[in-house]
């Protein structure tokens, strides 16, 4: 049984999907932390991954409400179904309200992403991610940092180095992407001179300050930006009455679907992003990518030369997004593109019960 429930699991949970497969029945749960069309059936309609076999309804409110959602609806499912597995990805509330189902139930936990770390406490995502990994029996770690930090926790024993699901899911798209290469004409701007720009952290979207540097810089980049505006930031725009002004000097459009996105990330010259599995997909892809945080967990970007941490501050990012200049040679610190086929290895050589 794999639970899913926002944006980036969905992309996760495809790989894997497709490996678990071919000699498993997989049940796939969905949260419901994401409703909307573009946040989330668009996903079914584009990825090669199973149709939700529950929908848990649990939508949106406060970290408390949603993680006690997850928990007290997915609880009763897992018990009745017994799940050999139960498969949890990333670090969202769904993530964490999955593991305490899991663990309560004494259901094999596995964590696919396992071991990010980002180091700031306040951040949802890390206390998620932190409590996830305890309460896990399997930890798929997508880069030796990971394994690295969850060594320092004392989870080394339960950890195996995978790669990262997220480039297996890339392998695939890319190739369907590629096909569409009319995207950026769509959005008005010609390919290889904008920069594609997505900004959904409550840090910099519920900030005003912060946002309005975001905005600020990025109206003043050369070439264009598309922007496709995740609902906590279309909120937060109007809140803070800087909508006007985005509109007016960026290319916003609503969220699109995972393909649209890879297309529109591989015509454009540059990506500006706070989002986690963005800027791992612009070094997939080549693109400078400059984050508008002062830290990362996937630091392999940044010490290869092609990803630079800018915070919010308006001149650094104007700045990163001018001169950006990575170098020619790449490491592969991401895996070979099978980290899915491994991950169901790995589940087969601990539960033998789970073939069907
Ligand atoms: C969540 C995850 C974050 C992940 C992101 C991916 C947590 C704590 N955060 O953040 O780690 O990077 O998803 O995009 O789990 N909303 C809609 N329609 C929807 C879903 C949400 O309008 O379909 C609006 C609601 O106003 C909601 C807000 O967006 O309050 C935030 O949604 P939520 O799922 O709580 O957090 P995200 O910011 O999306
Ligand atoms: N993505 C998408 N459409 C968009 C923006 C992002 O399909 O309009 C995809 C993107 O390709 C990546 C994932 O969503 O696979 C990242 O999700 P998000 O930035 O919401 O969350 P994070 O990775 O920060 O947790």
């Amino acid at each position: 049984m794999s639970v899913v429930g926002a944006r980036p699991q969905f992309v996760k949970a495809m790989p894997v999907s497709r490996a678990l497969g071919e000699r498993h029945e997989e049940r796939l749960v969905h949260t419901g932390q994401h409703y909307d069309e573009e946040l989330s059936d668009v996903f079914f309609d584009q990825l090669d991954i199973p149709r939700p076999a529950h929908e848990l309804g649990v939508g949106s409110g406060t970290h408390a409400e949603q993680t006690s959602a997850v928990v007290a609806r997915l609880a009763p499912l897992v018990d009745r179904a017994d799940p050999d597995v139960l498969v949890l990805y990333g670090d969202t509330n769904s993530t964490l309200g999955g593991a305490i189902v899991g663990a309560k139930l004494d259901v094999t936990v596995a964590h696919v992403e396992a071991g990010l770390r980002s180091g700031v406490r306040s951040m949802p995502e890390e206390i998620n991610r932190v409590l996830t990994d305890h309460a896990s029996d399997l930890l798929f770690a997508p880069t030796e940092a990971a394994v690295e930090n969850l060594d320092r926790e004392g989870l080394g024993d339960r950890c195996q180095l995978v790669g990262d699901v997220m480039y297996d899911a890339m392998l695939w798209a890319r190739e369907v992407a590629d096909q569409e290469t009319d995207v950026a004409a769509e959005y008005g701007v010609e390919r290889g001179e904008y920069v594609l720009a997505t900004v959904h952290r409550p840090r910099n979207a519920d900030d005003p300050d912060r946002l309005s540097a975001i905005v600020d810089a990025l109206a003043a980049v050369d070439g264009g930006v598309v922007l496709p505006v995740h609902p906590r930031t279309e909120r937060a725009l109007e809140r803070f009455g800087l909508w006007e002004w985005a509109a007016e000097s960026l290319t916003l459009v609503d969220p699109v679907g995972y393909l649209e996105f890879v297309a529109l990330l591989s015509g454009a010259r540059a990506v500006a992003t706070d989002s986690g599995g963005v800027q791992k997909e612009a070094f997939f892809l080549k693109r400078p990518c400059v984050t508008f945080r002062d830290e990362t967990e996937w630091t392999e970007t940044v010490d290869a030369g092609w990803n630079a941490l800018v915070g919010a501050d308006e001149r650094a990012i104007v700045d990163a997004l001018t001169d950006a200049s990575p170098p020619a040679e790449q490491p592969s610190p991401y895996g070979d593109g099978h980290a899915a086929e491994r991950i169901v290895s790995q589940i087969e050589s601990t539960e033998p019960a789970t073939e069907t």
